[in-house]
């Protein structure tokens, strides 16, 4: 899909005759006190790596992957972000008919479309605040042999049980099992709900660095699974697909060193203080509807007669990119997704919005 993610600044910023960064957004999720320390100065140190080719195969970004998380490295592939994964999945698993479960980031039914595989979305409901209820689900992924499920989900902000997804897929080992866990770094002992470290056979795990460490423009994303899965997806990957720059940022962010880890922890403890503050802020508004989330995101149902288009034409003309869910199936023209920034930027929009919902 092109067209219809976040983050577009390009395209408001020429449209109101200002330059990028006067937008402030808070569509794409990542993480608004990124990039860590250091990082770009040590990009800068190694600009002249680009007068090179990169491996071919990522094998030194592979290498470091696997040594970090304990995990051989043939079960890890390396990607332009966990984008391109996601579009050849469906290929190399020759899925015939997948399950998505949503509302969720709308590229897994596109990369199965990309590919001619048909897709059904099995999605939760707005009452039980979209929480997944992984039994109902063992109802309907009978006829279908891949299933996606982002952990924590993109737009919701749900998050489900390690222990609860690792069940589901061991009682159904004919199937393969996705999860997409970009987002879990945001979440506190993100540990304990990855199925990284203890991964049925059936399970492939996708991780994006481009979130926790505000890192999109440099595109990395690995996958972890067995070996005869990634073996399949490494049929279809391209040559040089972590460019030079993609791998100093990999050594830099994966050496061992507590500051990195110090930025992360910082991270969740800033974002859930703000996350309090906008709840506070926001849930004051009558008719307004937050979902719970356990990332830096979350999801707001507006209030009748509010339309996301019009409240997000309105924050865009003030210069706040927020997303509108619209597009999201198993979503409506009554929602919209607000990633938090710091406070007084969430200050801002928290008052622009009371504003624009008064009226
Ligand atoms: C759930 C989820 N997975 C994967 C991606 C793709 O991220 P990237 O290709 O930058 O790794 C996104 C981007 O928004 C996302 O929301």
């Amino acid at each position: 899909m092109i067209r219809g993610h976040g983050g577009n600044i390009y395209a408001l910023a020429a449209a109101l005759g200002c330059p990028t960064d006067a937008i402030t957004d808070m569509s794409s999720n990542v993480n608004p006190f990124g990039p860590p320390p250091g990082l770009v100065a040590h990009l800068q140190d190694h600009m002249t790596r680009i007068q090179a080719l990169p491996e071919v195969d990522a094998h030194g970004a592979v290498a470091l992957f696997a040594e970090r998380f304990g995990i051989p490295e043939d079960q890890i592939l390396a990607g332009n972000g966990t984008t391109p994964l996601i579009y050849s999945l469906p290929r190399a698993l020759e899925t015939r008919l997948a399950l998505i479960v949503g509302p969720t980031y709308a590229d897994y039914r596109d990369g199965c479309r990309q590919n001619g595989v048909d897709s059904a979305c099995w999605l939760t409901r707005k009452e039980d605040d979209f929480k997944p209820d992984l039994v109902a689900i063992e109802d309907v992924l009978q006829p279908c042999d891949t299933v996606y499920i982002c952990n924590p989900n993109n737009p919701t902000g749900c998050l489900v049980e390690g222990e609860a997804l690792r069940r589901l897929s061991r009682k159904f080992p004919d199937k393969t099992f996705v999860v997409d866990e970009s987002y879990l770094p945001f979440v506190p002992e993100p540990d304990e709900c990855s199925l990284m470290a203890e991964r049925p056979a059936n399970v492939l795990v996708l991780h994006s660095m481009s979130k926790i460490f505000r890192i999109p423009g440099l595109r990395i994303g690995y996958m972890v699974g067995d070996p005869g899965l990634v073996d399949r997806m490494r049929h279809y990957a391209l040559p040089w697909s972590v460019n030079s720059l993609a791998m100093e940022a990999v050594r830099f962010l994966l050496r061992p060193d507590e500051g990195i880890d110090r930025f992360v922890e910082a991270t969740r403890s800033r974002l859930t203080e703000e996350k309090t503050y906008m709840t506070r802020r926001l849930a004051a508004i009558p008719g307004i509807r937050l979902y719970p989330s356990v990332t830096g995101f979350f999801l707001i149902q507006l209030p009748r007669p509010h339309r996301s288009e019009d409240i997000c034409r309105e924050m865009a003309r003030n210069k706040i990119l927020v997303r509108d869910c619209a597009n999201f199936k198993g979503l409506s023209d009554r929602f919209i997704r607000i990633s938090l920034q710091d406070r007084e930027i969430n200050q801002r929009c928290a008052e622009l919005l009371e504003s624009l919902l008064a009226t």
